[in-house]
């Protein structure tokens, strides 16, 4: 889509720093993300990319910067922050109750109950058909304890969760890190169907296969700097290994403060 008018974005993270001890974790680091965007965070161990989506999640509290939500600054310090802006994070441990079945999971610590005071199977059971209907068309398994679902129905479980709770931006850390290959294409179209509904969704990947397949944008994280921002339809695969390895930006990406341009950009853009 051409956009003539720049439309707001969900998640503008402005200049964001955090340290442990001495460690820069992370170091003026800005990002961004709009409705139905998949932007992909890469990096090696230790780049920042986890400690950075934290400060988003609330789970840490930066010493500086600022987050921006739907264009109006935020104020996160706590995960309940984070979620009363609709940002919800899929832990790689989905933190599902494992005895319980879907229903269960989707209405954990806020069951709907009866006028009788007893809870509302029913009632929750109609609602989880409703949002995994949605996710997941093939899902069919309401009545089992969701120990027996494979990880991507597990994950659907748990992203089904978030979206009940009107998440409007997704955090996945490494969701497809203990999968196999048909339940990762199956965490692909639960994350297409996301985007269809406007969610904008922070992947942390190691897969550069997958960042390609399902991600708008990557931006890469080395030393806990943002090497630079890019289309994945604007680079290729081997320059987004660039990006990561040597901290090298290539035309096609915006170099955020810790990205050495490439040469062949620098003639018009160097200062003095
Ligand atoms: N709670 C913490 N206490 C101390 N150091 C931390 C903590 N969390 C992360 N770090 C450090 O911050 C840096 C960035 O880590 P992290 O964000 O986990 O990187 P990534 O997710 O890209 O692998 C690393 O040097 C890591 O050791
Ligand atoms: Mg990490």
């Amino acid at each position: 889509m051409a956009d003539t008018t720049a439309p707001t974005p969900l998640i503008d993270m402005r200049n964001i720093s955090i340290a442990f001890g001495g460690i820069r974790a992370v170091d003026d680091a800005s990002i961004d993300l709009f409705p139905g965007e998949v932007v992909a965070l890469l990096g090696h161990n230790g780049a920042g990319k986890s400690t950075l989506i934290k400060i988003l999640s609330g789970a840490y509290k930066r010493d500086s910067g600022q987050i921006f939500v739907n264009g109006e600054e935020a104020s996160i310090s706590n995960p309940r922050d984070a979620k009363k802006y609709g940002i919800e994070t899929i832990y790689q441990t989905l933190a599902l109750a494992d005895n319980v079945d879907a229903a269960a999971n989707l209405f954990l610590g806020r069951e709907l109950m009866t006028g009788w005071g007893t809870l509302d199977d029913g009632a929750m059971e109609a609602e989880a058909r409703k949002v995994m209907g949605r996710l997941n068309p093939r899902f069919q398994r309401f009545k089992e304890p969701v120990v027996k679902l494979s990880g991507g129905q597990r994950q659907s479980v748990a992203i089904a969760r978030a979206i009940l709770f009107n998440a409007r931006i997704l955090i996945m850390d490494e969701p497809t890190a203990a999968l196999g290959p048909q339940e990762t294409a199956q965490v692909g179209e639960l994350v297409m169907q996301l985007k269809a509904d406007g969610i904008g969704i922070f992947l942390i990947s190691h897969d550069i296969h997958d960042v390609f397949e399902l991600a708008d944008r990557v931006c890469v994280m080395k030393n806990g700097q943002v090497v630079g921002t890019a289309r994945t339809s604007d680079v290729t695969q081997d320059e987004v290994l660039g990006m990561i390895i040597l901290g090298k930006c290539p035309p096609g990406a915006i170099p955020g403060p810790g990205g050495a341009q490439d040469r062949r950009l620098s003639s018009g853009n160097k200062a003095g």
